[in-house]
């Protein structure tokens, strides 16, 4: 061991690593660390209010990697390209599995432990999450009403506008699959975006026809059960988060003003993709 070296650098040598950073792009540099985590400031001293911190900001994270990822592949659906956006779905359905893994550490969090720092967040709530409720209204749920919280921030309020006066993935699914020549009618493709979808009979005999038929329509086909993939793993991460709050809250009123576990639950029976469903009926 020559005289300088120390054990430690003999089991796990820096080998050529750069070690000095006075002239050079450093990790911390370049990702921001500083101004990323110099948003984590919990109000109280309690212990688990850096892990609840913690849940949402990565989820925020995964959520605004989501909304990037369904904008471009909307872009190229829009366009009639298909085989982009499938590999752009298939992220964002692992990316789902991180948001909903997510709550695996949030449940080590006992009533006790989230009651220590509970009274420090008032009236704020996941309820005003715009980045969620982006994904939400780019997914193709339609409800003007949970736009407000973000009146105030015309920043957040405009592109979420946007978007719900916009087709919706689905609805530009639907148009591929009448570029395609299925026979989609026109008050479905020209349909009030700002509105949920409704299960249409046209619409599911031409997913009938995709599904019968899956090596003529192959594209569609794999487009349809990617969908199906996004919507299941949204509802994986819904249910997560409602046992999360029974087991947490029990059945108190939310902090965002709403029933609670009973609203989120009826938030279990949205229904995004509703044909691509009832296709496995038809069949
Ligand atoms: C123990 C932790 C949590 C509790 C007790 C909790 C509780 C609630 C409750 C009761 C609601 C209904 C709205 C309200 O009245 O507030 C809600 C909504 C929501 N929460 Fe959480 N939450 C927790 C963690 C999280 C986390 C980590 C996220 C991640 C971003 C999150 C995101 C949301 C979203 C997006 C909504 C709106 C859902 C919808 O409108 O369908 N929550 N939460």
């Amino acid at each position: 061991m020559a005289a300088q070296e120390r054990p430690d650098e003999q089991v796990h040598s820096p080998e050529q690593a750069q070690l000095d950073f006075r002239q050079r792009l450093s990790y911390g540099d370049y990702l921001q660390t500083d101004v990323l985590l110099s948003a984590h400031r919990p109000i109280t001293g309690a212990h688990d209010e850096h892990l609840f911190i913690t849940v949402h900001h990565v989820s925020e994270l995964w959520l605004g990697l989501i909304i990037r990822e369904l904008g471009a592949a909307m872009a190229l659906l829009s366009q009639g390209v298909t085989d982009t956006p499938l590999k752009m779905l298939s992220r964002v359905v692992r990316a789902q599995q991180q948001l909903t893994a997510a709550w695996e550490v949030l449940k080590t969090m006992t009533p006790a432990d989230y009651l220590a720092f509970r009274g420090a967040f008032g009236e704020a709530s996941g309820f005003q999450s715009a980045q969620y409720r982006m994904v939400e209204v780019l997914l193709g749920n339609r409800n003007p009403t949970l736009l407000r919280p973000h009146e105030h921030r015309p920043d957040l309020h405009g592109p979420l506008l946007a978007a719900l006066h916009a087709p919706s993935v689905y609805d530009l699914t639907l148009r591929l699959l009448a570029a395609r020549g299925l026979p989609i009618p026109p008050e479905v493709l020209e349909r009030d975006f700002t509105q949920p979808p409704q299960e249409n009979a046209a619409v599911l005999d031409a997913w009938l026809t995709v599904y019968r038929d899956p090596d003529r329509y192959w594209d569609l086909y794999e487009l349809a059960e990617k969908l199906l993939d996004v919507e299941d793993n949204f509802r994986a991460w819904r249910f997560n988060h409602l046992t999360t709050v029974e087991r947490t809250i029990g059945f108190k009123t939310g902090s965002g003003g709403t029933s609670g576990a009973g609203y989120l639950r009826r938030a279990l029976g949205i229904v995004l993709f509703p044909e691509l469903w009832q296709v496995r009926t038809a069949l």
